[in-house]
């Protein structure tokens, strides 16, 4: 049998008047007119604790929407011992049965949870509707559906040749062990892939949100739960990231994580799977999709208004907050005048505020945290001889973490914020003399540390493959005359490499074999 052919789920598009509108609306009115008490889910129970973390809307910090119960080591124990108890019968059901329930899953999420999943992603991460639509909604539909293709595919694949006399076959089994799933507060769908995948595949999971994440976390999970998802395949627990790390890094049955969130972070968890190597039973599968410093890069003979569109857009969706995001563009002086007042017109045209109005294009930054960094960055900007603010640099946490997008202009290729993930609405733009095109190719290429995703807007053909070859390894995800940003699943499989991951592109068949381990059978009659 084939599982449902998928296709990309349609984006709704909320414009005024629609039913969609009006459901969402009272989805968000609903979830703003209670206080919930989120429950860690480890096997079969609800676990809550004496530590109770409020969780506040970042554009209005001073709604309480409810509180999450927060773990410690005790709960980390109880949580990989409730998977390991789940493996054997998880992992012996027909690979169809755990398809039907993640297809389940999407359908769950594509109709009866859309607008209460959109809503926590609103509330909780301060997404307005339609970022939280193609991020909650859709990417994460897309990817519990193409995933569950893929998974067939892979289960279907065979060694090509049986000489006469013996049957060659290849078994794809679980890995031994529980899978830690780590993810990072600024994409839903990157919170139910990560577990998804691996548990679609056998395995069983342990499951740590950002803590800034949990209210939409707490929503996916009752869909798992609904979908079908037995106690203990996948468990999810809050608790203190390196507090996590050591019980989980320390179990000789941890067999792999799959991680997003940031390359310090990652880097910290490699190293301590490899102090720890000789602990475990098997080498662990690491998974990380990691930070970004996104370019992109306009050539002279670039439609300068599809690049100023594009470069805004990049830029400034869900407040900069994507590892994909265009936080530095390289425009060359002949087209820098018109790029420029189109981009400040562009920009004066946004609105900033709270997600619930639907006009605001900007909200808030995700944290306290996060509104410090970005500040220090503007105010070192508005000092520096380097460096020229030509619109935003105000910021504001009176009422939510706000900071107005802003552009900087450096006057210098490698300024610090030229380099640094910032992650926010910032972008630095450094203008180029039309004649040093090869020089800024190169220039572009020696600065990415990182190297997940980045553009090239041009209409020369020999621009377009100067680009393409210069940059090759400068971005796992590489646009030509379009934003850096928005990746469909099943069409760009996303991931980078450099300091932005192990590039095992999700939403991808590639993923998902990382969540195997292959037995090849000879038989011989
Ligand atoms: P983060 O690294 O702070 O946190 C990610 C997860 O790791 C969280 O669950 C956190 O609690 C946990 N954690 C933190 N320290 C830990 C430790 N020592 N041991 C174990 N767990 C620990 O990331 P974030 O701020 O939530 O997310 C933003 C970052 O994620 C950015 O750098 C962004 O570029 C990156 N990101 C990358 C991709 C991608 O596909 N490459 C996608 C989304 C986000
Ligand atoms: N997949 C997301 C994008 O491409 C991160 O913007």
């Amino acid at each position: 049998f084939n599982v449902p052919v998928p296709t990309n789920e349609p984006i709704y598009s909320y414009a005024p008047g629609t039913k969609e509108r009006a459901l969402l609306k009272n989805a968000l009115a609903e979830a703003r007119s209670k206080q919930i008490d989120i429950p860690m889910y480890i096997g079969n129970a609800e676990v809550t604790t004496n530590k109770k973390v409020a969780i506040r809307p970042p554009h209005d910090h001073q709604h309480i929407l409810g509180y999450f119960n927060y773990g410690d080591k005790s709960h980390v124990e109880k949580a990989i011992e409730a998977a390991l108890a789940a493996k054997k019968d998880w992992e012996n059901l027909a690979w169809e049965h755990r398809a039907a329930i993640f297809l389940k899953a999407a359908d769950l999420v594509a109709g009866k949870y859309r607008y209460e999943l959109n809503a926590a992603t609103m509330l909780g991460q301060s997404k307005n509707a339609f970022q939280a639509e193609i991020d909650a909604a859709c990417e994460l539909i897309d990817f519990l559906r193409f995933n569950v293709s893929y998974m067939e595919e892979i289960y279907k694949q065979q060694p090509p040749v049986s000489p006469r006399g013996v049957w060659n076959r290849l078994e794809q089994r679980p890995l031994e062990g529980f899978i830690f799933a780590l993810t990072p507060f600024n994409f839903t769908a990157i919170a139910g892939n990560l577990p998804t995948s691996c548990a679609m595949m056998g395995n069983v999971v342990v499951w740590k949100p950002a803590d800034t994440q949990v209210y939409a976390a707490n929503v996916l999970m009752k869909i798992f739960k609904e979908a079908g998802v037995p106690d203990g395949v996948i468990n999810l627990i809050y608790a203190d990231g390196p507090e996590v790390g050591e019980v989980v890094f320390n179990h000789p049955d941890f067999a792999g994580i799959h991680f997003t969130g940031s390359t310090p972070v990652f880097q910290h968890i490699w190293k301590t799977i490899g102090t720890n190597i000789h602990k475990y039973k098997s080498y662990p599968r690491i998974v990380g999709e990691t930070g970004g410093k996104d370019f992109i890069l306009v050539h002279a003979s670039a439609d300068y208004k599809a690049a100023a569109t594009g470069i805004v857009r990049g830029a400034f969706e869900y407040q900069g907050q994507k590892c994909s995001a265009a936080s530095r563009a390289y425009i060359p002086k002949s087209l820098w005048p018109q790029m420029k007042e189109m981009m400040l017109a562009d920009i004066a045209t946004f609105k900033m505020g709270p997600t619930e109005d639907f006009a605001n294009f900007v909200n808030a930054v995700i944290d306290e945290k996060s509104f410090k960094k970005l500040a220090k960055y503007l105010d070192q900007a508005k000092n520096d001889a380097d460096a020229e603010i030509i619109c935003g640099g105000n910021y504001d946490q009176s009422k939510g973490y706000f900071i107005e997008p802003t552009i900087i202009v450096a006057s210098q290729p490698k300024y610090t914020t030229m380099c640094e993930e910032l992650f926010g609405p910032v972008l630095t733009i450094y203008v180029y003399d039309d004649k040093d095109f090869e020089k800024t190719l190169k220039l572009v290429d020696e600065t990415s540390i990182y190297a997940l995703t980045g553009a090239i807007f041009a209409q020369d053909r020999y621009a377009i493959e100067q680009a393409s070859v210069a940059l090759r390894n400068a971005a796992g995800n590489f646009y030509i005359n379009d934003k850096c940003t928005g990746a469909v699943v099943g069409q760009q499989p996303f991931g980078g490499a450099r300091g932005s991951g192990t590039n095992d592109k999700a939403g991808s068949m590639i993923n998902l074999l990382r969540w195997v381990s292959p037995r090849t059978i000879k038989e011989s009659f």
